[in-house]
């Protein structure tokens, strides 16, 4: 394997680095920091980022299906994400649609996915996934939603060899995935799902749909079950339904 792999102490944000240098870089490339300065999080959000106590980790590919190919890729990472840590002794690591990794129904880690491109061309893609390893409370006070990191739920990881197996599983899962699409996914997904047959809310804006999650159909939309009628979603973010 020949992909390169970047070891920054200090970066703004390791997606900013890769999108800086998106011309020069090869599908695989790929880049770790100690510390962000400006690290990001989905929907305009700062990702908190302590200095050497977490996993800042980013990717570049070229996506030649296009942008429209993303949804699916993003679920595809986050797979990748749960089976590595899985493998390393988290066994209770679970995927929550369509971004996130939780663990004992908080957030471990988040993905951002930025990308270029028209439809019908190439996208140019940046992967970004921060995970909470060691994280202590004073450092995330401004975190606004319940989070979790790996240490509390007893599991010590070596940061190298974590970040060296999701780079490599990350190469070859996205291999597939422009060969295959989605299809060969889905049953992992399933395996992995923190809400599958769960009651659970979805707020697509200022909408509120109450459903059982089933899992995602095979263009990676959340299927819901309302009155006993599967229906599919793109967009949203979910959360558990208070009983
Ligand atoms: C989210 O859940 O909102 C997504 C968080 C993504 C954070 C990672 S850390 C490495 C990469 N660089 C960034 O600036 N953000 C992503």
């Amino acid at each position: 394997d020949n992909g390169r792999l970047a070891v920054i102490p200090v970066i703004d944000s390791t997606n900013q680095y890769l999108l800086d240098r998106m011309d020069r870089l090869q599908s695989g490339d790929a880049c770790v920091a100690e510390y962000q300065q400006a690290g990001r999080g989905r929907r305009g959000r700062q990702w908190i980022s302590p200095f050497g106590v977490n996993l800042y980790l980013s990717m570049y590919w070229r996506l030649e299906q296009g942008p429209a190919a993303a949804m699916g890729l993003s679920l595809v990472i986050g797979i990748v994400l749960a089976e590595a840590l899985q493998e390393l002794g988290a066994a209770n690591v679970r995927v929550k649609w369509p971004n996130d990794i939780y663990l004992e129904d908080r957030k471990l880690a988040g993905i951002l996915v930025e990308l270029t491109g028209k439809t019908g061309d190439a996208a140019q893609i940046v992967i970004g996934a921060g995970i909470n390893l060691g994280m202590r409370a004073p450092a995330a006070e401004a975190i606004n939603q319940g989070w979790i990191n790996l240490q509390e739920a007893g599991v010590t990881v070596n940061r190298n060899a974590l970040s060296a197996r999701i780079v490599n599983k990350l190469r070859s899962a996205l291999a597939q995935f422009e060969q295959d699409g989605l299809t060969p996914f889905v049953g992992r997904w399933a395996r992995l799902d923190n809400f599958i047959d769960r009651p659970v809310k979805l707020l697509i804006g200022d909408r509120e749909i109450f459903g059982i999650a089933r899992g995602i159909d095979q263009q990676g939309g959340l299927i819901l079950e309302q009155n006993g009628v599967k229906k599919s979603w793109v967009g949203g973010e979910i959360s558990l339904r208070p009983q």
